[in-house]
């Protein structure tokens, strides 16, 4: 068995999507939720799908050696940022090279970077007029946002769409792609 930990610092809908795709699968589990904020709706989520959860304090989620030490104790072969807010303590992504993934509402490299969260990132390619956004599925080093890109997905952005609109379809992308992306990640 192989086994996933999810970080997640909001609604949780990315983990809902990945905790469904793996509830059937027969080598591969979500075997840790972790989140830094104790008002997040992935906590509900965790507990819907009976899945253990850890509600990270400040002092935890900026100790590297301390979480590596939790992802050992669950047996995690690959971590899922779905939605986390924290930077990633050197340590954890010393101790899981290549296998920490993140999501991103937009085409990286563009719209990425410090601030680039949330509505932030809808809004900013609103008001750039852009004709296209997406999600970008990448791995995640010591840089924000500039690991290795593994998938992106693309779609057009129609006249009349606000950053709201574009985040709800762009979600759609990302409900679509992350779990498969890991799932041939961890494959192998
Ligand atoms: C997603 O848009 C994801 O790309 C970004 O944060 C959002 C999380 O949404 N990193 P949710 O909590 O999974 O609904």
């Amino acid at each position: 068995m192989k086994h996933i930990a999810i970080f997640a610092s909001g609604g949780g809908s990315n983990a809902e999507s990945i905790l469904q795709h793996f509830s059937t699968h027969e080598e591969i589990s979500v075997s840790l939720i972790m989140t830094n904020n104790p008002q997040a709706g992935v906590i509900a989520r965790a507990y819907r799908w009976q899945v253990p959860c850890l509600v990270l304090n400040k002092k935890h989620h900026q100790d590297g050696e301390f979480l590596a030490a939790q992802m050992q104790q669950h047996r995690i072969d690959l971590i899922a940022l779905a939605g986390y807010l924290k930077l990633i303590p050197g340590p954890l992504i010393r101790a899981f090279p290549d296998h920490i993934l993140n999501i991103h509402p937009a085409l990286l490299p563009k719209f990425g970077g410090k601030g680039m969260y949330g509505m932030n990132v809808h809004e900013a390619v609103i008001l750039s007029g852009e004709t296209h956004s997406g999600m970008t599925i990448h791995r995640v080093n010591e840089r924000y946002d500039e690991g290795e890109i593994l998938f992106q997905a693309k779609l057009a952005v129609k006249p009349g769409w606000d950053a709201a609109t574009l985040q709800q379809e762009v979600l759609k992308l990302e409900h679509a792609h992350y779990a498969k992306t890991i799932e041939e990640v961890i494959g192998g």
